[in-house]
């Protein structure tokens, strides 16, 4: 198993206020799969994948990704995991405006040390897995909204990363686009055997997973399969 959260909890506390954002969660999750997690403002949607992809910790519960328990991990190992397991993508595209798509995608490579020669020929292939390769050369204000979330998606991919979390990475987009977007999620997770785990609030792009999680306060409500 790739992911298992085992009654996981996170509360906040803001002055007198105590939220419990997340209640009690229990979910396994599979290399290869394609999860939608769908649920109201406010439900615990960004709080869990936020858990997930090791950018926050619960305050309660286990979490074991890739067989290590990661509330046992300090803050250099979460953010190894982070850099070498986990690519992020967004609502808003979060690319350097100064900068060209090409190297938009290289950024988590410098990083990691790797060389200007092998970043270019992984950002190169990055880039043309989501049909960008016209456009390497543009800055991002010189590209449509999709295309700059394909450039985002690029720049998770370029790292090879076990696993993509996708927070809202329709929002920002008309439907058609939106569309379009989740269709390259879909040929990422069947042609690569990527694991994508996606939050959304809209039914229509929750369809596109092969497992929806229902969330409502907190907790989950439900799971179902399309
Ligand atoms: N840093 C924080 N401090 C205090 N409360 C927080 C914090 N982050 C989230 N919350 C609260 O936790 C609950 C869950 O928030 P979360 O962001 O996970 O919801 P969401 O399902 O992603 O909502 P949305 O669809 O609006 O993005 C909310 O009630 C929110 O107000
Ligand atoms: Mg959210």
């Amino acid at each position: 198993m790739l992911i298992e959260l085992k009654n996981v909890k996170k509360y906040y506390r803001t002055g007198k206020l105590n939220v419990k954002a997340l209640d009690g969660v229990d979910l396994s999750v599979e290399g290869g799969e394609f999860l939608a997690i769908m649920g109201p403002s406010g439900s615990g949607k960004s709080t869990l994948l936020n858990i997930i992809g090791c950018l926050d910790k619960p305050t309660e519960g286990e979490y074991i990704l890739n067989g290590k328990n990661v509330e046992r991990l300090n803050d250099d190992e979460l953010s190894e995991i982070r850099n070498n397991y986990i690519g992020f993508v967004f609502q808003t595209f979060h690319l350097l405006p100064e900068y060209d798509a090409l190297f938009n995608v290289e950024i988590p490579l410098i990083y990691r040390g790797i060389s200007a020669r092998e970043r270019k020929e992984r950002a190169e292939a990055a880039l043309e897995a989501v049909g960008l390769k016209e456009r390497m050369k543009h800055k991002p204000l010189e590209l449509s909204g999709g295309e700059q979330q394909r450039v985002a998606i690029a720049r998770a991919l370029v790292q090879e990363p076990l696993l993509i979390l996708a927070d809202e990475p329709t929002g920002a987009l008309d439907s058609k686009t939106g569309n379009s977007i989740m269709e390259l999620f879909c040929r990422l997770n069947e042609e690569k055997n990527l694991t994508i785990i996606l939050v959304t609030h809209d039914e229509k792009m929750a369809r596109y997973g092969k497992r929806v999680v229902h969330i409502l306060d907190g907790r989950i409500e439900s799971i179902t399969l399309n």
